[in-house]
């Protein structure tokens, strides 16, 4: 390895042994540059769904994403480590008999925690925890999947309803138990021993508690915030409520900080365990297989969404209207996935896409974010001084792809020509050797080949609209590099395009990252997007608002600040 240092002469001699390397590579970045990358103003499709994969599978088991937009699209096999608790709030001692609900903090598993003997104030209520003891088969659905928006307002449980029933039934938002059972049984057959979804927090649903966890304890708590409960968990009237579901529920909460305090304490320690897994890598006791997923958002597997989601905004994109071929094809495609492999080995190629994803996250999330700020400040410099700056981003961003050659040529063509074999490279380079290996390529799975296609599209994209930029300061004379004898541009023209094409980008590829309380949270407070079911669910607020024209401003949800400790903020 030859470390570039700040010595001239050890540049020198990288540069000389560079130079002895025989020049054969897989990624042909240097001579002649097709028709694909000679237009640096060819937009990506209005229907592709690229940067959608991208950052739903760049999202997956994290807290942040999955909360903003709740309506999942994709669903991964996975397993949860050995070793593993789970916790399991519980009205007896007894051992679930049937599917139940685990958590995999135990603040979310203390809310449904019941069975107090007698009525005096020292209440108490059973957790069960348990210890997964060999790896445990799991499917995930993303989004915010395990809640139950109603009657067709919401679009978070789509992916499961289509899965277990077949359709997407209005009337049976609420039927947990409906959904825990035929989930249980359509995956009984790839020995399917789990469900992961979120709400809140993470939760697994475990089939069967005979096999592969095993009882570590179970403890009676003392239940302090049970008076604040109405009426109390273990009443059963308390779950005529909720047809059909045996899985208890925290009743409405006055949405004031009259709250009961204990009740506010409960709540909000349930979302901050929640808020534990917002970001990479996110909830990380669930492993998953991403070989072996399955998109909605594949526009080849399921075009009949394509048409429904003309229009809306990503929010409001869900699974309900898929057609009834297109869900056999997911349908099938999932089984054969599911029974493609053996205990031990994944059926992929071996790439870890997770991290292939990441890298593109890490090297351009802060970037393009501090070229956004940049471009929408006002500084005492003069514009030159500023446009030079920004340049000089834009020209670190492509330094590993700014090829000696690549510059425009005094009495050449006309345009920005010039730039494309930095664009071929900036957006190839990856994966390259993937698209070169013909065994590598023989090996990858449907699920992988759509991955690649995904980060393929992604990556040309951010790149296309980073080299125009970087193109444009070059014209205007901008560059530290690159001199530009004549047809200057002028520089507020430039920024002005600048301005446009880096908001473009970042709203295109819409990732999460960036959404942010800002300015940013004291030590007191946490930053906080509203999060299901507190957002009037149970008060009747929610149908309220799906009647008018304008969103209900939990539909959107927009991040702000709570506090820590009593007293809490209203939510
Ligand atoms: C324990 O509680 C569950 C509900 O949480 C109930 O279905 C079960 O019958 C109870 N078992 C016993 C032994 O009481
Ligand atoms: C609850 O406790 C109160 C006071 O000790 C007692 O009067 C009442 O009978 C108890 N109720 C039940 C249902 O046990
Ligand atoms: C706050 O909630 C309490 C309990 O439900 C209620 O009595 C009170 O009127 C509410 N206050 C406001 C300002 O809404
Ligand atoms: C996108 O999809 C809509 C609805 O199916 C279709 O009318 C339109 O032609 C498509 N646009 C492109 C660019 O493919
Ligand atoms: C979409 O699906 C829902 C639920 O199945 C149904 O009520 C609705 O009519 C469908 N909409 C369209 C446009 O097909
Ligand atoms: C740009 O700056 C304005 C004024 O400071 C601010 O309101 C706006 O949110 C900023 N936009 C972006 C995209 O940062």
């Amino acid at each position: 390895m030859c470390f570039l240092n700040f010595a001239l002469t050890i540049a020198l001699l990288c540069a000389v042994r560079a130079a002895q390397i025989p020049i054969q590579t897989l990624a042909t970045g240097t001579v002649g540059v097709d028709s694909a990358w000679s237009d640096l103003s060819a937009l990506p499709g209005a229907n592709a769904t690229g940067q959608l994969i991208f950052d739903t599978v760049n999202s997956l088991l994290q807290h942040w994403p999955n909360t903003r937009y709740r309506n999942g699209h994709n669903i991964i096999p996975g397993s949860v480590p050995v070793g593993t608790l789970l916790y399991h709030g519980r009205a007896n001692n007894s051992l679930p008999t049937v599917p139940e609900w685990t958590a995999t903090d135990p603040e979310h598993a203390y809310g449904f925690c019941g069975g107090a003997p007698g009525n005096d104030t020292n209440i108490g209520c059973w957790q069960l925890t348990f210890v997964v003891a060999r790896p445990l088969k799991v499917l995930y659905f993303d989004g915010s999947s395990a809640a139950n928006m109603k009657a067709g307002a919401g679009g978070t449980q789509d992916v499961q309803d289509l899965l277990v029933w077949g359709e997407v039934d209005h009337a049976r938002w609420i039927d947990e138990r409906g959904r825990i059972n035929g989930l249980c049984e359509w995956g009984r057959e790839f020995g399917i021993e789990g469900y992961v979804r979120m709400e809140m927090d993470f939760e697994i649903m475990i089939c069967d508690f005979t096999v592969g966890v095993e009882l570590l304890a179970a403890d009676f708590l003392a239940a302090w915030w049970a008076h604040f409960i109405t009426p109390p968990l273990w009443d059963p009237a308390s779950q005529s409520a909720d047809p059909g579901s045996t899985r208890p529920r925290p009743r409405p909460h006055p949405r004031n900080n009259s709250e009961p305090p204990a009740a506010a304490l409960l709540r909000f320690e349930t979302i901050r365990a929640g808020s534990w897994h917002n970001r990479y890598p996110g909830e990380t006791r669930v492993v998953l297989d991403l070989s072996r997923l399955v998109s909605f958002y594949d526009t080849a597997l399921v075009p009949s969404l394509i048409p429904h989601r003309a229009g809306l905004e990503r929010w409001d994109h869900r699974a309900q209207n898929i057609s009834a071929a297109d869900l056999a094809a997911v349908t099938e495609r999932l089984r054969a996935l599911l029974a493609s492999t053996s205990e031990s080995s994944s059926a992929g190629s071996g790439v870890d896409w997770k991290t292939m994803y990441r890298v593109v996250v890490d090297r351009y999330a802060e970037r393009l974010e501090l070229l956004q700020y940049l471009l929408n400040t006002t500084t005492t410099e003069t514009a030159a001084a500023r446009g030079k700056t920004i340049q000089g981003q834009l020209r670190v961003m492509l330094t590993p792809y700014t090829l000696h050659a690549a510059r425009p040529v005094v009495g050449g063509p006309a345009g920005d020509g010039w730039a494309a074999p930095v664009w071929r490279g900036c957006a190839t380079r990856h994966t390259a050797h993937i698209h070169a290996s013909a065994a590598l390529s023989a090996r990858l799975t449907a699920s992988e080949r759509l991955l690649l296609s995904a980060l393929d599209e992604t990556g040309r994209e951010i790149c296309r609209v980073v080299v125009r930029m970087w193109a444009a300061g070059v014209r205007a004379e901008l560059d530290s590099v690159i001199p530009v004898a004549a047809n200057a541009e002028d520089i507020p023209h430039v920024v002005e395009g600048w301005r446009a094409d880096a908001n473009a980008l970042m709203q295109w590829l819409d990732w999460s990252v960036w959404v942010k309380c800002r300015p940013a949270c004291g030590v007191e407070e946490m930053c906080y997007l509203p999060t299901w079911p507190y957002f009037g669910q149970w008060t009747g607020e929610r149908e309220k608002g799906d009647d008018t024209e304008k969103a209900p401003p939990w539909k959107r949800p927009q991040p702000r600040c709570i506090r820590l400790f009593e007293p809490y903020s209203p939510l």
